[in-house]
Formats: C-alpha cells, structure tokens, sequence
C-alpha cells in the first residue's frame, strides 16, 4: 500500500500541448522527433474524496464517475475514454488509487493536432501519482500514457507527443532518439526567433485510418528491406521498393536526416538553415508521405514568401490541424497578421494563430 497521507488534499496538475519543430511519421519508425511544450495547455484540479470512486468534470463533455475498486475496461470513446485508460494501466501495476475529484478546464483546443490528448494523460497520470504519494520514472509513465491511448481509444500513435508532454522543459526543444528513448534538451530561447503557431481550423476524421495505414506501409517497407524499422536503412535499396513504400520511406530516411541536422543548426543560432529544413520538411510530408492537405499547404506556402519568416511546416498527425513557422522576433506580429490574411482570404476560415514560447510540458502547484 502506498502512503497516501504525505500528499496534500487539493491540488492542480498544469499539462501543457505540444508543436512538433521537426521529425514527424518518424517516432514509429524508431527515429528522431524534436517538439517543444507550448503555452496553452489543460489544467485538472484535483480534490481527494474519502471513497474510491474518480469522479471527473470537464467543459468537453458529460462528467464521468468511475468505480476505483473494479478494473476499468475499455468502453465508450468519449473524452473521459484518456484518464480512465491512465488509470487502468496503474491498476494493472498494482497501484491501490484514492478517490478524487478532478475539474479539467483547457486553453488547449481538442481534436486541433497539439496534444490535448497526451496532456490530459499525462495530466492524469501525474494526478495519480501525486495521490498515490510515490511516481514512476518519466520514461514509464510516457510509455503508460502511450498504452492508455491505444488501448482506450483506439489510436495507434507513436511516442513523441505523452514524451514531450512528460519530459520538456521550458526554454527546450526535446530531441528524442525514438528507439534508445534517449532525451536531449536542446536550448530553444534564443531571443531573436518565435514559434508561430497556425491553426488550420481543419479537421478531418479519415486521420485515424489514415495514420495507421502509414505506419502499415512503413512496416512493409521495413520487411521489404530486411530490416527492423526504416531507422536501419543506410543505403539506397529503397529506391527498389514498390509504391507507395518507397514514397514513405524516403520521407522517413530524409526526416530523420533533416531532425539532427535541425538540432545542429538551432545549436548553432543558424536559423536560415533551420527554417530551410522545415520548409523541406513539409514537402517530403505532403509530397511523399501524403498526410498534408491543401489548407496546410497554402499555409506552407505563403508562410516562406514574407520577410522575417525561415521555415514553415505543418506539425503533428496531418490531414488539418496546425502548422507551425519558425519566424524573427521583430517581425513576429506582422507575419502573424499576414499569414492570417492571407489564409482568410483564399479559404475563408479564420485562423487561430498565436506566438509561444518553449514552455515545460507539466507544472504542479498544491492549493
Ligand atoms: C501524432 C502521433 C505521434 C506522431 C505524430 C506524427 O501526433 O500521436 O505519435 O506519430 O502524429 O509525427
């Protein structure tokens, strides 16, 4: 039994959402991945009840009451779907959780691609945790919130984003090495560049299909090769396979390429080189992976032409969602404007844009 005295009664666990700078499709192909946390995030204040039931709020849907003292099974696949499948891995290692009450508010939009959904794993998981009064390595409990994923809600993904949501820290972009799970934290405060965030507004529901039939074709490719994963290729017998395989896999080998050769040039402060290296990015993703759509790529494409602006790419899972620029500080607000314009004027949508610093992917605070 784990001591559950030491913790205090109230308290709010701060999960924050991520944007991919580099490496995407590649964290299931045991390869590089560089995100960094950003400011919106979900918020869960958490109150421990003298029963064991978890009784959850939140502004996304109807609130969800779930029995501590049975194994929770995976069911319906509403919002409450992600901390109840935390929970039930904790279950499963043995942890005896308290009940609780937890209100989940959030400036983090969900369904938008910038992990509102690892964050309120790894929200909840670090509630559990904090209740329990003892915590797992970062490495497991990403790990744990990856398995809640694909096990209550049905989705395939990767590692990156309940890694980047656990582990980033603020003023750092996280280089992952995907396979070995090795972290580095890459100093990302430099004072004369700023993230700009794009907001599509587009959302398509073919994603969860779609995603998990790239990394079908991702793994064919592997086999087709003779090798564990794309991460092993280091020759040019791609360019033998069939189609689409031998499109997937140059986007894979490229990215990786182009992921350490990012982490080099922010190291460096070479910034030009950075934004060249997402603006390729992004052609490989819609060219040769074909997970952009045509939104992401006017986005892509305007972004690159206004002075002030090194690169351009859309970030995350695809098919709608978010691009992100790497952009000068100076010019940060005109290109914001422009950029939103611009889109406005050919779509018709409105984009959410927003400027964000590296932020750290969770902070607690004891009310
Ligand atoms: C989604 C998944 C991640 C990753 C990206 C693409 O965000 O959750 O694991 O595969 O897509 O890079």
């Amino acid at each position: 039994m784990s001591d559950t005295t030491a913790t205090p009664a109230r308290f709010t666990v701060t999960a924050h959402g991520r944007v991919n700078l580099i490496g995407e499709h590649t964290d299931y192909n045991d390869g590089f991945v560089l995100p960094m946390a950003i400011g919106p995030c979900i918020r869960m204040r958490v109150t421990r009840r003298p029963d064991r039931l978890a009784m959850l709020h939140s502004e996304h849907g109807p609130a969800a009451s779930l029995d501590l003292q049975r194994p929770l099974q995976p069911g319906e696949r509403a919002w409450s779907c992600y901390p109840a499948g935390v929970i039930a891995q904790f279950q499963r290692l043995g942890w005896e959780i308290p009940g609780f009450e937890a209100s989940i508010s959030a400036d983090l939009p969900a369904g938008g691609g910038l992990s509102s959904s690892a964050a309120l794993e790894v929200a909840t998981a670090t509630a559990v945790e904090m209740l329990c009064g003892r915590s797992l390595p970062p490495v497991e409990k990403a790990l744990l919130c990856q398995r809640a994923e694909h096990e209550f809600a049905g989705v395939p993904c990767g590692i990156m984003d309940q890694f980047a949501v656990t582990c980033c820290r603020a003023g750092h972009a996280l280089l992952l090495d995907c396979r070995s799970r090795v972290l580095r934290h890459v100093s990302f405060a430099a004072a004369e560049v700023r993230v700009l965030v794009i907001d599509s507004g587009v959302r398509h529901r073919l994603v969860d299909g779609e995603y998990a039939r790239r990394r079908a074709e991702c793994a064919s490719a592997a086999r087709h090769l003779g090798v564990a994963s794309l991460r092993d290729v280091d020759s040019d017998t791609w360019q033998t396979l069939p189609e689409p395989e031998r499109s997937r896999a140059a986007h894979v080998i490229s990215e990786n390429e182009r992921t350490l050769a990012f982490a080099d040039a922010v190291a460096r402060g070479d910034w030009p080189a950075a934004g060249r290296l997402m603006n390729a990015s992004h052609a490989s993703l819609s060219r040769d992976y074909q997970v952009s759509c045509r939104e992401l790529d006017l986005i892509a494409e305007i972004a690159p032409t206004l002075p002030g602006v090194h690169g351009c790419r859309m970030t995350g899972g695809g098919f709608g969602g978010c691009a992100v620029a790497l952009v000068e500080a100076a010019d940060a607000d005109r290109v914001q404007a422009e950029i939103a314009s611009r889109y406005r004027a050919a779509t018709g949508i409105d984009p959410r844009t927003f400027v964000t610093a590296a932020a750290a992917g969770l902070e607690m605070t004891c009310d």
